[in-house]
This record gives C-alpha cells, structure tokens and sequence, in this order.
C-alpha cells in the first residue's frame, strides 16, 4: 500500500507518499481499506518529531479515518462487524495510509446521514470532547463551559455537543469571522483573545461566579487566567499545550475555589479506556449527529498524497473545523 511517511523531523516537505508494507491484522484488529483521513494538530507535532506515535501503534501520521472492513483478525469475528461495513475509526497512527490495522473496539459506526468522506472528520473529535467535556470535566445543562479555539477542530465539536446539552457556551477565537462561525454553531458569548481579556469577559458574563469547566488547548500561557476564570467547584481540563507545557499553578486560589486541574491525551490511553469512550460516543453522541442538531464541520477537503500542503493549511490557522484527506 502507501503511506505518508516522515522522511525525517521537519517542515511539511517532509511529508512523502510513498509504497510501505502492508498492515495485518492481529488478534482482536480488523483491517480498514481507508477512504478518507483527517488532519489533527497532533500530526504536526508527530512530524515536527515531539510526539512520537505510542508503542504498538502504525508510524504513519494520521489518528482518525473513515472506509471499509477489508478483513477481521483473530477474535473479531463475533463482533458484529463484518467485512464490507463502512465504519469510522479512532486511530493511534496510521490514517494516512491506504489501509489500517485497528483494534476492534475503536470502530464507529457512519452516523445515519453523514458521507463515508465527512465521517472522517468524527471519531478524534468525538471521543476527545465526550472523554474530557463530560466523562472527566462532568459539565452539566445548567452550567457554564469556556471553550478555547472555538474555530479549531476541536473546538467546533465542543461548542455544538455542549450546546445540545444545554450548557451555556463561552468561546475565544482570533478573529471576527472565526467568532460569527462560533456564534451560528451555538456559541451564547464569544472573545477574540487578541483583543480582549478572556477571563474579565469571562466574569462579566456569567454575573462574577466564572465558568464550571474549560476545555484548554494553550497550557502554560493561560494557566493562570484559566484559573483565574474558573466558578467554585471549577473543572479546568486540558488538551493541549499550545502555549508550553509549563507554568506556575496558584495553588491557593484553587484551595479557596475548591477548584481540580486535569491533563489528558486519548492517543496514550489504553486500549479499554479507547474502547469504552468509542462506546460512550457511539451511545450518546451519534444519536445527536443522525438527528443533524451535531454536524461534521469541514473546512476543505484535499488530496491525501498531498498531505503536506493540508498541513500548511492547518499551520497558518485559516480554517475552521476539519482539513478532510481523501483518496
Ligand atoms: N489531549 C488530547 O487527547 C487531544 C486530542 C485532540 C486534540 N488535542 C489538542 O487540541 C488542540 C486543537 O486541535 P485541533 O486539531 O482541533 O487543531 P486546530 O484545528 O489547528 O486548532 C487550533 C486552534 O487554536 C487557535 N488558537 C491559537 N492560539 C490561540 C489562543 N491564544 N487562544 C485561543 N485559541 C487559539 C487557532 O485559531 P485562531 O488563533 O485563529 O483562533 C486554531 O483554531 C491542539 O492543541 C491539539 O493538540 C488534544
């Protein structure tokens, strides 16, 4: 088959389609014969060379797909699935390829009235915001969620999925255009954090109490004013270290608040873990895709074989929602 493969660390040129073994199946894997790929943040990183892909999982780039069973490994064939089943997947790696080995339990099924292309834009969104939004961080309907990078991937699922919660919906994004995408996807209050202070902004609009939970993509850099934001009883989670990986925590405000800091990665979570978020998603969150009230938001869809022209794209943040990589 082909793959992109990382010639070495470095710039989008690094990028090569090239013809690499193919994958087999091992005990409770199917193969997929992948149609469509989908750029996350985290491939950058991979091809930056400062997040190596886990032990065991493909070395291509890639952490979600859409397409078709080819085979079932051992131990899958009572699972349901059979081959010719167009699924959706969380990947470890792997998804910028023609073909990908995948345990079992990180299939999805197509959500009803989403095309094999735009479901690849599903599973690293998904299960990200279900597993923090509301399996670690619990937001409930009456509360206050502040999303960071309201136009990112990451951030158009977050803000739609809490929004059909019920929850009230604070988002930052750098610029106007990108605050109006919030705003029509269901953002109640939105911040362009060039030129505002998120966590004033933060105050004023929820009557001085703050937000329950963030969703942070930045770490270090908004550390402190995410605590600084947060309601008594606060949940601050983070995703993403867009702003360093370090900072100082005031530890005394959070006594006072009663406030928790979490930090997690899906792709480092063991396989359970991976099985039993695709199985939460599949229950709660598909239903809200079928019904059209979530929708995949893609930006453009590009070439695979061009993969790093699509990581460009992504570098220079003009898109919102998904880059889509297809055959
Ligand atoms: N931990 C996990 O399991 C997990 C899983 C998936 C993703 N993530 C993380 O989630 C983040 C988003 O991923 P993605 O694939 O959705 O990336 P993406 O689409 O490229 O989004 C990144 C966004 O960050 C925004 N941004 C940049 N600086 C900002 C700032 N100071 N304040 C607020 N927003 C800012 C950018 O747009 P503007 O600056 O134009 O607003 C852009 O929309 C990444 O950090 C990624 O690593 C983590």
């Amino acid at each position: 088959m082909h793959a992109i493969v990382i010639t070495e660390p470095g710039s989008p040129n690094v990028l090569s389609w090239t013809e690499v073994p193919d994958p087999f199946p091992s005990s409770g894997e199917v193969l997929v014969d992948i149609a469509a790929s989908a750029v996350n943040r985290a491939d950058i990183n991979q091809r930056l060379g400062s997040y190596p892909p886990p032990k065991g999982a493909p070395e291509y780039p890639g952490l979600e797909c859409s397409g078709r069973i080819a085979a079932l490994g051992p131990g899958t064939e009572t699972s349901g699935w059979s081959v010719g089943d167009e699924v959706c997947v969380l990947l470890s790696g792997g998804g910028y390829a023609e073909r990908v080995a995948v345990p079992v339990g990180q299939l999805l099924p197509v959500p009803r009235g989403v095309s094999l292309v735009e479901a690849a834009a599903l599973p690293e969104v998904a299960c990200t915001v279900w597993s923090n939004v509301f399996m670690v961080g619990a937001l409930r309907s009456d509360e206050t969620l502040l999303v960071h990078g309201g136009g990112s991937g990451i951030g158009t699922f977050a803000i739609q999925l809490a929004h059909a919660h019920g929850a009230r919906v604070v988002t930052t994004a750098g610029s106007e255009e990108k605050l109006e995408r919030c705003r029509e996807l269901g953002a109640d209050v939105t911040i362009n954090y060039r030129d505002e202070d998120f966590a004033a902004r933060v105050k004023e609009e929820t009557g001085g109490n703050g937000a329950d939970v963030i969703l942070d993509i930045m770490g270090g850099s908004y550390l402190d004013t995410n605590v600084r934001s947060l309601a008594v009883n606060g949940r601050l989670v983070i995703i993403g270290l867009m702003g360093g990986r370090s900072a100082e925590l005031d530890l005394g405000r959070m006594l006072v608040k009663r406030l928790s800091v979490h930090a997690t990665t899906l792709r480092a979570r063991p396989v359970e873990e991976k099985a039993r978020i695709v199985s939460e998603v599949t229950e709660h969150v598909w239903p809200l895709v079928e019904k059209g009230t979530i929708r995949p938001i893609v930006d453009r869809t590009m070439e695979l074989a061009n993969a790093s022209e699509a990581h460009r794209v992504m570098e220079s943040s003009a898109h919102v929602g998904k880059i889509v990589l297809t055959r």
